[in-house]
């Protein structure tokens, strides 16, 4: 059986309204990714590498949440461009060896959606159960206690027939009923349509949440919720993310997917090691092919993982002790809802130093690594004048637009992203990809020789994750096929002072935050300096150095 594509994957997230504008109406589009492409891979070591794309949703949308409200599952955007634009995307991305994964979101529509609009239309109307109905309670309460994801109730009153409607975000985005076998069908239909076009797979969007308690039971109350936290932890969402009943769904979903080769399924799934491995399927049956691990982000709201060695290495090892045997998981630092990495680890004015071993972490790290458009050239999260904020989110919890905003090619005004007025604000200029891209020390290079030392390197891509022992506040692990000798040590330094790490055998640095040391011999122990990280390749290995 050959190896499936996704297991040495690098995945480049793009969010399409910020990638590159082409035709100056100050939005990115498919066109401008196109004209993109060649940054992202050109099959040489002077493009970043990275194997396939995941665009964030580009599908007919009202855009209250910017595309999370799809109204049409099998068209395009005007603001992206036609269907004719995406084919081409697909056919130029296909011709550089890049896949392309498209954002499916099965838990909810718009409320622009017809399905939608005729269910809500009357109590008989024949897609009135594809969502879900309630009347208040004989007390006139609302149908259950469940909390919308970006805060306040998840129900809302419709006016034409009196009853509530359940949403488990905005009250522009109904959730579907997944029990209903007409509404399981018509969305395996999506994948299949974009199957035929030529997509390569899918993020699916709140994948936990498609199946919820038969009777929507209420959640019980979250005793340690302090006031001041985030609202929608008041209550454990036991009866509405990760209830049972989602994994069968995830199984058929699996099976549309098999339906064609090679296609792809990465989840966005939030939980504890062990709810995120039951998405990969059990024994019986194959669930996704991956699953998000934000634990790096984020393992207990509203708080940051902070970057600290021994936190980072009991995330691994829980991940890897609970993930089926033949699966791997899927690590990322950073993504469309979350402060970006420099940002969020800056406390002291050092966050592109982390920003650099994180590279180097999450490149030898056993798992299909996804990295966020902009985190390889370090931006960071933009402050926004009120008057031009956009996520209506931000309206009942946290807005998501500093970390959304356009990519910076070079350091130019317009910032080679648009003629025209960005729909968010740029970062400052100084981070961009012209004055990186030639930089050996910079972040950029230091992205791309780790994207690409992984692609020649067998044993970065399939090797077993070892733990080794080190010292406190630093972190020391191995790769290379089980039983054999380690065939490369990955260290990483997340104390403010350099360190020595032991390494069992010898070898030569292959990559390092302080580039000056690659290349040196390392006999008994790697030296690195405060923040810093780098990877040895063992002896053994060491033919893959060489180009
Ligand atoms: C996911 C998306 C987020 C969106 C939400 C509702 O969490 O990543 O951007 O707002 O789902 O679709
Ligand atoms: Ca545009």
């Amino acid at each position: 059986m050959t190896r499936e594509w996704w297991r040495d994957a690098v995945v480049y997230q793009i969010y399409p309204r910020s990638f590159q504008d082409s035709n100056g109406d100050g939005i990115g589009d498919l066109e401008g990714i196109i004209r993109r492409l060649d940054y992202l891979n050109d099959g040489t070591e002077t493009s970043l590498g990275v194997d396939a794309i995941w665009l964030s949703p580009t599908f007919p949308s009202p855009m209250k949440d910017f595309g999370y409200d799809v109204s049409d599952y099998n068209g395009v955007h005007p603001d992206f461009g036609t269907m004719e634009t995406m084919d081409r995307l697909i056919a130029e991305c296909h011709a550089r060896g890049i896949k392309l994964l498209l954002d499916w979101v099965p838990n909810h529509t718009s409320d622009r959606h017809p399905w939608f609009i005729e269910s809500a239309s009357s109590l008989e109307n024949p897609k009135r159960d594809w969502y879900f109905w309630r009347s208040a309670k004989p007390d006139g309460g609302l149908p259950n206690n469940w909390r919308s994801v970006f805060g306040g109730p998840a129900w809302t009153l419709s006016e034409e027939t009196g009853q509530f409607y359940l949403h488990s975000f905005l009250k522009e985005q109904p959730d579907l009923n997944w029990r209903n076998p007409e509404v399981e069908r018509a969305m395996h239909d999506v994948l299949r349509f974009w199957f035929e076009r030529g997509i390569d797979g899918f993020r699916i969007d709140v994948m936990g949440m498609i199946l919820k308690h038969p009777e929507l039971a209420d959640n019980p109350v979250n005793p340690r919720w302090r006031p001041g936290d985030r609202e929608r932890s008041s209550q454990i969402w036991l009866n509405n993310r990760n209830y049972p009943d989602v994994f069968g769904a995830v199984k058929r979903i699996r099976r549309v997917f098999d339906e064609y080769p090679e296609k792809t399924a990465v989840g966005e799934v939030f939980g504890t090691a062990e709810e995120i491995s039951a998405y990969y399927g059990d024994d019986r049956e194959p669930g996704l092919h991956l699953a998000f691990n934000f634990q790096f982000i984020h393992e207990i709201e509203p708080w940051h993982t902070p970057w600290d060695a021994e936190i980072m290495k009991r995330i691994v090892r829980d991940a890897e002790r609970a993930i089926p045997a033949g699966s791997q998981p899927c690590f990322a630092f950073g993504n469309h809802d979350r402060m970006r990495f420099i940002t969020r680890h800056n406390e002291d004015g050092r966050g592109v130093e982390r920003a650099r071993a994180a590279a180097i972490v999450l490149m030898g790290l056993r798992n299909t690594p996804f990295v966020y458009y902009g985190e390889e050239i370090g931006m960071e999260d933009v402050e926004i004048p009120e008057e031009q904020l956009q996520d209506p989110a931000r309206l009942r919890t946290f807005g998501r637009d500093p970390e959304r905003t356009p990519m910076q090619w070079d350091a130019t005004p317009s910032r080679g992203f648009s003629e025209a007025e960005p729909w968010l604000p740029y970062g400052r200029a100084d981070r961009n990809v012209d004055e990186q891209f030639a930089d050996d020390g910079s972040l950029l290079s230091l992205y791309r020789a780790a994207i690409w030392l992984r692609k020649r390197t067998a044993s970065l891509r399939e090797g077993a994750y070892r733990e080794l022992e080190s010292l406190d506040g630093t972190w020391l692990f191995e790769r290379g096929a089980t039983g054999a000798a380690a065939a490369a040590y990955v260290a990483l330094n997340t104390t403010g002072h350099a360190v020595r790490v032991a390494v069992p055998s010898p070898g030569t640095v292959a990559l390092a935050t302080l580039r000056s040391e690659e290349g040196r011999r390392v006999g008994q122990h790697i030296d690195l300096e405060p923040l810093g990280a780098a990877m040895v390749i063992a002896d053994g290995e060491r033919s893959i150095l060489g180009r």
